[in-house]
């Protein structure tokens, strides 16, 4: 599967965004990377499995064995989702499911935390969200070493050159983000991977900023652990963390101490996992499996990804025209290919800070949105702590050529206006 080819095919646009109950608003919505629109489908299965299944897993009675079945099958069809080119795709068990990228993280730093002795290694970056730094850099508490990859500052994206000196023979794990979710830019992950790999170092990657996207190919990446948060991929509020099954059988166990020797991903879900959310969540390869099926008649897993890149990089691209035609305003970070680049841009404009900027759209409707974004460490290496860091319009392929107009209207004379 390769999402970079041409697609043939343009979404069915009114299809797709009569499947998003809350886009029926005059609400213009551009802050997607925070958390897209569920789809009604997976409403409509969590409210399905609420009603009909309010059981406990693992009991002898019938709709307890039922209801244990149909959350297989979901985990089974969120598992051939990440699909990947020559059609490898993770086990069902090789799936850790919970509330949050952010605990799912945690829980994988508890579960190794016994295995690393004082001076082992651990690289982070300063780019990545919060959620794949702080897990790690507590660890030091236990005499690991912490080490980071820094931001380029001159290509303004993470240099695998960097990343070399830092991997030795103590390097046990490499942390580091698919995209980060101000920059925008998806990072060589494969490349990553297998120089980690060669050092015998695990990677964790975060995969929030990238799954709404393209495909996970987590087989062809050959990634260790890899996480992603399904409220961001037009799901419900739980996460996914893909673990390869060798890393989860060395993997201790964080459940009940009687479960100790447990196999399989529950031993990273203590307390059990969001049955109902789970359920929901295979509402999106459902989606996008019927997406195909508008689009060449579902023969080709990667078409419904190829067709939401191609809108993407059409809305992109207007944006990225427009902000690049003012003086006033600064993209941050690479103005990138638009095949690597996915559409949540950021920007800062000259004299202002960030946080007069999403104001000045919001009498048009249009929610966008500044801050760090829970990437402190990336504002602070760019130097915009001050400036209440960037304005970020992130959108997905559900966002229309239309809003991007109605956008830049509102954008241009709100900035005019500044100016005075
Ligand atoms: C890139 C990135 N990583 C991780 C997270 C944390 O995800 P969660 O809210 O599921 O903990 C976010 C949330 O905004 C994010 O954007």
């Amino acid at each position: 599967m390769n999402p970079e080819q041409a697609s043939t095919t343009p979404l069915p646009l009114d299809w797709v965004r009569a499947q998003f109950p809350a886009l029926a608003t005059d609400w213009i919505l551009m802050d997607n990377a925070g958390g897209s629109v569920p789809l009604g489908s997976v409403i409509d299965r969590v409210s399905h499995y609420m009603a009909r299944w309010p059981v406990q897993l693992g009991a002898s009675y019938a709709p307890s064995a039922e209801a244990g079945k149909l959350l297989e099958d979901a985990r089974e069809s969120l598992a051939a989702m990440m699909v990947g080119a020559d059609g490898a795709r993770p086990a069902a068990d090789e799936l850790v499911v919970g509330s949050s990228t952010s605990s799912l993280v945690s829980r994988l730093a508890r579960a190794i935390a016994p295995d690393l002795a004082p001076g082992d290694e651990i690289i982070v970056t300063d780019v990545d969200h919060e959620a794949n730094i702080t897990p790690w850099r507590r660890l030091a508490a236990l005499g690991v070493k912490l080490r980071t990859w820094h931001l380029n500052l001159e290509s303004r994206r993470l240099e695998i050159d960097d990343l070399r000196p830092l991997l030795n023979e103590r390097s046990r794990l490499l942390c580091f983000t698919h995209a980060s979710n101000l920059l925008g830019e998806a990072t060589p992950v494969k490349d990553i991977t297998a120089l980690a790999h060669k050092h015998d170092a695990r990677v964790c990657v975060d995969g929030v900023a990238y799954a709404p996207h393209r495909p996970l190919a987590v087989r062809d990446w050959d990634v260790d652990f890899y996480v992603f948060s399904m409220y961001k991929v037009y799901g419900p509020h739980c996460a996914v963390m893909f673990t390869r099954s060798d890393r989860l059988a060395e993997l201790n166990n964080i459940n009940h101490q009687f479960m100790d020797g447990m196999e399989g991903p529950g031993k990273l879900e203590p307390g059990g996992f969001p049955y109902e959310l789970l359920y929901g969540a295979a509402g999106v390869p459902d989606y996008l499996a019927e997406l195909g099926q508008r689009l060449d008649g579902g023969a080709d897993d990667a078409q419904p990804w190829r067709a939401i890149a191609d809108q993407e990089a059409a809305l992109s691209s207007r944006l990225l025209d427009y902000l690049h035609s003012r003086e006033d305003v600064e993209i941050v970070g690479s103005a990138g290919n638009l095949s690597s680049r996915l559409p949540t841009i950021s920007f800062t404009v000259t004299g202002q800070r960030s946080s007069a900027i999403p104001p000045l759209c919001e009498p048009a409707r249009i929610g966008i949105r500044w801050g760090h974004f829970y990437a402190p460490r990336l504002v602070e290496r760019l130097g915009l702590t001050d400036r209440d860091g960037v304005v970020r319009i992130s959108m997905v392929h559900y966002n229309t050529i239309d809003e991007v107009h109605t956008l830049i209207r509102s954008l241009d004379a709100g900035l005019d206006g500044l100016r005075g």
